[in-house]
């Protein structure tokens, strides 16, 4: 360092996972920084539940990173630090998806950047790319693997056979999966990303609880046996898309035809399609969490945040949030091996204006399965046709359904 070379003191909230590895990583590339910025950073205090003053570590940072978490303490610190005039980065999904407008309009207020890539994808520059590169572009949708945990088990049910249970115990014994899975396999995690991708691709406000969501718990092996018959491949996916004047966010398990560009993303890496008519089709892909992953987009921000200006804009829109949109569907029915079952399942299909666009038929002994693909019919229609067909005698288990993209890309 030379005797004029200023510091930019950076002010860490969490020692966990992230917390941790971005300490670590900050002094490594310390040098190249200054030589980036003319600004030498460095580490000006460090706070865990146990150790460091938060009021101590504001006063002392130019700076502020919040990897604790949730949805308070690091509200509060965060807003506290925006209005001492602090910039802030943070990775907490949680917080932006239901507070994200409070903070974004504290960041503008307050004229301090609020900066978030870590938040979404991992080391994925999602954020980045819909915030800058594709400012110019009007998006029409955009449809992500943002949960490498629930990809991964995915992967390895399709790929060994594996039941969900035994695929997760897996995924925990890697380090893929937390002990507590819940909201990565339940889809909430995903939903959160989902919320604040939309907020940026879209313009306009989205709370999580506005999305809607389905996990991958019930996902059975045979139903990703039959996929594979099908050509089929299973991804949880988030989608926000523009409905007619509004939009849809949601995530759920659904089917992809081999040439979409997320049926290849395996294991637990995220990836993430941007559509628009200016920039026909655009997928980004990479490590989707891990300390030193998303440490590494965390100090990517500290960068930007260091090399002035960008804020998040305010809204310019309030669009309605659409819930009942078209979607094609897989149907798994356990049924009675009898004449006119098939016949029956069709006319109720048919009733609701539901489809059939392939059809696989097996006998089990007195059993038979009907494995089908329907073609896109709205949600609602759909799920009509599911409850009058779990009333008729010839079933023998609840129906099972799963969506279906139905395009084909490349
Ligand atoms: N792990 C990942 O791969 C990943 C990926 C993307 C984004 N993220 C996000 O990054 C953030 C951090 O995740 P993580 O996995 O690093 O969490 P973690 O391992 O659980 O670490 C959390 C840290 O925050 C501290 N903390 C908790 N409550 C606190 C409080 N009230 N006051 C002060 N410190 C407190 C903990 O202190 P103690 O040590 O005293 O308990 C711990 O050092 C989260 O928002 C998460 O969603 C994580």
């Amino acid at each position: 360092m030379t005797s004029d070379t200023r510091t930019f003191r950076v002010g860490v909230l969490g020692h966990g996972t992230v917390g941790s590895a971005f300490a670590s990583l900050l002094p490594v590339h310390a040098d190249r920084i200054e030589r980036m910025t003319g600004l030498r950073p460095e580490l000006s205090g460090v706070m865990t539940r146990s150790r460091g003053s938060f009021d101590d570590i504001l006063e002392g940072s130019d700076l502020i990173v919040e990897l604790i978490g949730g949805i308070e303490p690091a509200r509060n610190y965060l807003l506290r630090a925006m209005r001492a005039g602090r910039h802030v980065v943070t990775a907490n999904k949680q917080l932006l998806s239901q507070h994200g407008e409070e903070l974004w309009d504290a960041a503008r207020d307050n004229n301090v950047q609020l900066r978030f890539e870590g938040a979404v994808a991992g080391v994925v520059p999602v954020i980045r790319v819909l915030q800058e590169s594709l400012a110019g572009a009007i998006i029409d949708r955009v449809h992500g693997i943002v949960n490498g945990t629930t990809n991964y088990i995915l992967t390895e049910m399709a790929r060994t056979g594996m039941t969900f249970d035994q695929a997760l115990a897996e995924a925990q014994r890697l380090g893929y999966a937390e002990a507590d899975p819940s909201d990565d396999v339940n889809g909430r995690d995903a939903a959160a990303k989902m919320a604040i991708i939309a907020r940026l691709a879209f313009d306009t406000p989205v709370h999580l609880d506005q999305v809607r969501y389905e996990g991958i718990e019930h996902v059975q092996p045979d139903d990703l046996e039959y996929a594979r018959d099908l050509g089929l491949e299973l991804k949880l996916i988030g989608t926000a898309e523009r409905v007619g004047d509004g939009l849809s966010v949601r995530v759920h398990p659904i089917f992809l035809y081999p040439g979409h560009p997320l049926a290849t993303v395996g294991g637990p890496f995220n990836a993430v399609t941007v559509e628009s008519e200016a920039i026909t089709e655009i997928t980004m892909s990479g490590p989707g969490a891990g300390g030193p992953q998303t440490a590494s987009a965390v100090l990517g921000d500290v960068i930007s945040a260091m090399i002035p200006p960008a804020s998040t804009p305010p809204t310019s829109s309030v669009l309605e949030i659409v819930q009942d949109v078209v979607s094609a569907f897989y149907l798994h029915l356990e049924v009675a091996d009898e004449p006119g079952v098939l016949a029956q399942v069709a006319q109720v299909l048919a009733l609701q204006g539901v489809s059939v666009k392939s059809v696989v038929q097996k006998g089990l002994g007195d059993q038979a399965r009907l494995v089908m693909v329907v073609h896109p019919v709205l949600e609602s229609r759909f799920a009509g046709a599911m409850g009058m067909i779990a009333g008729l005698d010839v079933m023998r288990t609840p129906p099972r359904a799963i969506r279906v993209l139905e395009e084909e890309f490349g």
